[in-house]
């Protein structure tokens, strides 16, 4: 690969279909048959009023009907596809499909970074159909003393400039938010450059034999409320204007945003990186969309969201008031989750008229989850089970209560009987978190003193989790081995826009 080297990857095919559908069809019968599948469920669904309310934790093992999941092969055919298009339905929205084409540009590249330990480029991927006016930039930094490292996917807050200090890397020309270094007036400037290198660690990252490409969410969709600045319009059906209610929320832009991104490590970098070897990285907002674009994306291998709070790896029924609610998040950031997600019902008391008589209350929607997140046909631990039996490890620190830790482990419990269903013990029996402890089963855990942010120390973690699920695999996937940045508030302006 040379520099500036463009060049065009004609398909791309981030939905793998159940075991049960192989030997695998033709690509174009295998999407027909994904979308038609999810479709089937999702008509099916009742509206969100109609849902039984259930306070309980939903068993990820028990479909909709009532039927229980017994072997690998219904969670495969049948749990799995259900689960998918329910989250697709009533919270994240759809995932866009992958555009047929995309192309990839080489914007710089460097032999001799980071004193000669790496070699760093910028990618700009660009789409066709749909045409796509927001292309994707990634900053790909791979180890030279390593051949075909496994590979961190990220995505970061500020813009791919300010994670190393370097003239060459690409200036977002987008919306960028006012609270990320060196950006005056929503646009970035050279000033933000190296300003979030503390984050990101990529001297860390290569001197331990790992490559990073990283991506800034807002060349997906800004983290702004108005849902037509970002790709989302480019999949609308002709005559639509505005997002329909199941049309991806924000997370879920992003997260199709991580899967082009692992298009390009797994078919675009030249063999660069071992495509079978692929992590997923994000911090609070950007864990929320590791999280998603793991659980819908069996490339990658191992998924790490730190501190992802709710809407993330955190129960939506919670009962610790310390944690960010549904109500709340709904509340901050509307444009986040699809309008299915918003357009739960409160419980209102039955009014009475003015001779006491009790009457029907009125059917008035409320622009939001509030109390009735009894009403989800799932919680969060069924997101991490999509992973199943892949590796996926929550980082959180003690001090950050409102991303819910105590919450995120119990998820993790509560995925454990698809794990093991599937082959894998989950989390360990027993495991009990105990401060800077990394409990590291195939579903992990570590809890550091300290507040919400990324640092160095999480990413020596992830690193070790890694080293253990990904760098010993040398061949096929590790899962298949297993079963036989919120950043600081100086970044973002802390808990909010
Ligand atoms: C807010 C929000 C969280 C989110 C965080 C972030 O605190 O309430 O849900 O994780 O911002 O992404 O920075």
């Amino acid at each position: 690969m040379g520099l500036g080297y463009t060049h065009t990857d004609a398909i791309s095919e981030p939905i793998r279909m159940p075991a049960s559908l192989s030997p695998p069809l033709p690509l174009f019968l295998s999407l027909l048959l994904a979308m038609l599948l999810s479709s089937a469920v999702a008509a099916d669904f009742p509206p969100v009023d109609q849902l039984p309310a259930r306070p309980e934790f939903p068993d990820p093992l028990v479909m909709l009907d009532g039927t229980r999941v017994t072997t690998k092969e219904q969670w495969e055919s049948k749990r799995k596809p259900e689960l998918k298009a329910l989250f697709q339905h009533y919270m994240y929205g759809r995932l866009p499909p992958a555009p047929t084409r995309q192309t990839y540009s080489e914007l710089f590249r460097d032999e001799k970074a980071l004193g000669g330990k790496a070699t760093l480029s910028e990618v700009r991927i660009t789409f066709e159909q749909p045409s796509l006016s927001h292309p994707i930039h990634v900053l790909f930094a791979v180890p030279n003393n390593v051949t075909k490292p496994p590979v961190f996917v990220g995505m970061n807050f500020c813009g791919n400039h300010t994670l190393l200090d370097d003239p060459r890397i690409h200036l977002p020309e987008v919306w960028c938010r006012n609270t990320c270094p060196g950006v005056v007036n929503e646009r970035a400037t050279d000033k933000g450059r190296g300003g979030q290198q503390d984050l990101w660690n990529i001297d860390l990252i290569i001197d331990r034999g790992y490559a990073l490409a990283c991506f800034y969410s807002g060349d997906v969709d800004p983290d702004t409320p108005d849902m037509n600045d970002g790709i989302g319009p480019a999949f609308y059906q002709p005559g639509q204007s505005t997002a329909a209610s199941d049309d991806a929320g924000t997370i879920m832009l992003w997260a199709w945003g991580f899967h082009r991104v692992v298009d390009y490590v797994e078919r675009g970098a030249g063999g660069a990186v071992d495509p079978n070897r692929i992590a997923v990285v994000g911090h609070s907002r950007n864990g929320k969309t590791a999280l998603l674009a793991g659980a819908f994306d069996e490339r990658i291998a191992v998924t790490i969201p730190l501190q992802s709070g709710c809407g993330g790896a955190a129960p939506s029924r919670t009962t610790d008031t310390r944690a960010e609610s549904v109500r709340q998040i709904n509340t901050s950031f509307p444009h986040w989750f699809d309008g299915n997600f918003k357009r739960f019902q409160d419980p209102l008391p039955s009014p009475s008229d003015a001779n006491g008589k009790t009457v029907a209350p009125r059917r008035e929607i409320i622009n939001q989850f509030s109390q009735n997140t009894n009403r989800l046909p799932f919680d969060q631990h069924c997101l991490i089970a999509l992973c199943a039996p892949r590796p996926v490890l929550l980082p959180n620190a003690e001090e950050d209560l409102w991303a819910n830790p105590n919450g995120q482990l119990e998820m993790l419990k509560l995925a454990t009987p698809v794990y093991r269903l599937l082959g894998s013990p989950g989390l360990a029996d027993g495991a009990t978190p105990a401060i800077n402890k990394l409990i590291d089963s195939p579903l992990g855990y570590f809890l550091r003193p300290g507040k919400h942010a990324m640092t160095r120390p999480d990413w020596e973690i992830f690193l070790t989790y890694c080293d253990q699920h990904l760098k010993a695999a040398t061949s096929g996937r590790p899962d298949k081995a297993a079963t036989s940045g919120r950043p600081d508030k100086a970044a973002t302006g802390g808990r909010g826009k």
